[in-house]
């Protein structure tokens, strides 16, 4: 039996995934209303096949929640899925929630049992929680094992990992871990033993990696802008190159979400005070470049002309499609930014219109596009969404004021727009402009 700890995104992911393998399953979560929901099979968020997973186990009792952390005490395995956000005073990472599941699940794990972070931590947190393990429980170890998985694709990436990372302290304790992942290891998955520290930084290197790979086509994008090039040309012809490989660099408002921006922040913190002044500057790099991708698109749409009293119509406010995670969404950012310019801004987005309401009570939401495109000086597309690209752009141009696209993702088919009367402008691309 497993436990797991903390029920959002990534454990309610885990929890399922591992009834999936066969296990049976307890995730237990201090929220009473996530408890219930989950307990009746609903999922409190939206992840593509994730709630036909967690449906069948519910029903068929292998995955089980609570509340009581008392439940937990039967499991072999826990593991500490909890969330480790921005803390409110500056860019570390908040580890209240990981040491009060550490805590919780040590107070009542069976001895020999297993003590599995998962969670995004800074480098040397497992050492401080392994300590306090020791005098709580002493007969409980604790291993590291971080997760790589991509909303969207939760499932596809825990079930189908393309690797297992596991930060362990003794060989009982990877042998453990072994056993709980043995039907993926059958199909090959690479398997990394390491130390708890390096365990943990695999995981923000590769985050802060992915991060750099953005914010370098975002770069880019800001010389091609200048010079008169194509990032998108550029970025197919380099990404050729097997060393560079051709996936994150897609050039446009940069990253956000709950993890790439958090994590890079939590890493610079973490650099700060080890002294690490090199891996600072150069991530603190990374962090601004792609906070300017997003400035940078609402000082175009102000060349259109002023946005005071103006209408615009945003396509998309999750932070990446097949989501409704609006987390430090750049569509949200900039929406809200244009607003803040005057302009009446309209929202749309096939998933995450209901959370983004929530955050941003002041912009306007609509399932309309085309009443939303009615009179509206500009339209920006902000998250690439598939619905998005089966758009007719001849239907828009007979309602909007302006005709003019912003395409602030570099995803749509610009010269169908174009053929449709609209100027045409995305980042790092020379402006298609309609013929005469
Ligand atoms: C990210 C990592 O990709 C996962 O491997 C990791 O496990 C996860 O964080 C985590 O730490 O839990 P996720 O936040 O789901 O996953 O999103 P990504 O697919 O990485 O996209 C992040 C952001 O980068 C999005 O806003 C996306 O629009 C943007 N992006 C991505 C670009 O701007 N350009 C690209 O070429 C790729």
């Amino acid at each position: 039996m497993l436990s797991v700890i903390g029920t959002g995104y990534l454990g309610a992911t885990h929890g399922a995934c591992m009834a999936e393998l066969g296990f049976d399953v307890i995730g237990i979560d201090t929220d009473a209303t996530k408890i219930t929901l989950l307990s009746q099979g609903e999922l409190p968020f939206y992840e593509p096949g994730l709630d036909d997973l967690l449906r069948k186990h519910v029903a068929s009792g292998k995955l089980r929640f609570s509340t009581n952390f008392a439940d937990l005490a039967q499991a072999d395995v826990h593991f500490i899925c909890v969330g480790t956000p921005q803390r409110k005073d500056g860019n570390a990472a908040d580890l209240t929630y990981v040491n009060a599941a550490l805590e919780g699940s040590a107070e009542h794990a069976k001895p020999g049992s297993l003590i599995v972070g998962k969670s995004t931590v800074p480098v040397g947190t497992a050492d401080g929680l392994s300590a306090r393990l020791a005098e709580i429980n002493p007969h409980v170890e604790l291993a590291w094992n971080p997760e790589f998985l991509r909303e969207g694709f939760a499932v596809e990436d825990t079930l189908r990992p393309n690797r297992l990372v596991v930060g362990v302290q003794s060989a009982r304790a990877e042998e453990q871990l072994r056993d709980v992942y043995a039907a993926l290891l059958k199909n090959e998955v690479p398997w990394i033993s390491a130390d708890l520290r390096t365990a943990e930084l695999v995981k923000v290197a590769a985050n802060s990696f992915l991060a750099t790979k953005i914010s370098f086509i975002n770069a880019m994008a800001e010389i091609c802008d200048a010079a008169g090039g194509d990032v998108t040309v550029l970025a197919k012809a380099i990404g050729y190159d097997p060393r560079i490989g051709n996936r994150f660099l897609q050039a446009g408002i940069g990253f956000g979400g709950g993890c790439l921006p958090k994590d890079i922040r939590a890493f610079m913190a973490r650099a700060e005070e080890l002294g690490a002044d090199q891996a600072l500057e150069f991530l603190r790099d990374i962090d601004s470049i792609n906070l300017r991708a997003r400035s940078r698109i609402i000082d175009v749409a102000a060349e259109y002309g002023d946005l005071k009293n103006k209408k615009v119509l945003v396509l998309g406010a999750a932070f990446k499609p097949d989501s409704d995670d609006v987390r430090d969404s750049p569509a949200l950012d900039i929406a809200y930014g244009i607003s803040q310019r005057g302009a009446r801004v309209v929202v749309n987005d096939p998933k995450a219109m209901a959370p983004a309401a929530k955050r941003f009570p002041d912009l306007e939401f609509t399932d309309d596009l085309l009443a939303g495109a009615q009179d509206a000086h500009l339209i920006l597309h902000l998250t690439e969404w598939k619905e998005y690209r089966a758009l007719t752009p001849a239907d828009f141009a007979k309602v909007v004021a302006n005709k003019v696209i912003i395409d602030g993702r570099n995803a749509l088919d610009g010269n169908a727009w174009r053929d449709a009367g609209f100027i045409y402008r995305a980042p790092g691309r020379p402006t298609l402009t309609p013929k005469k």
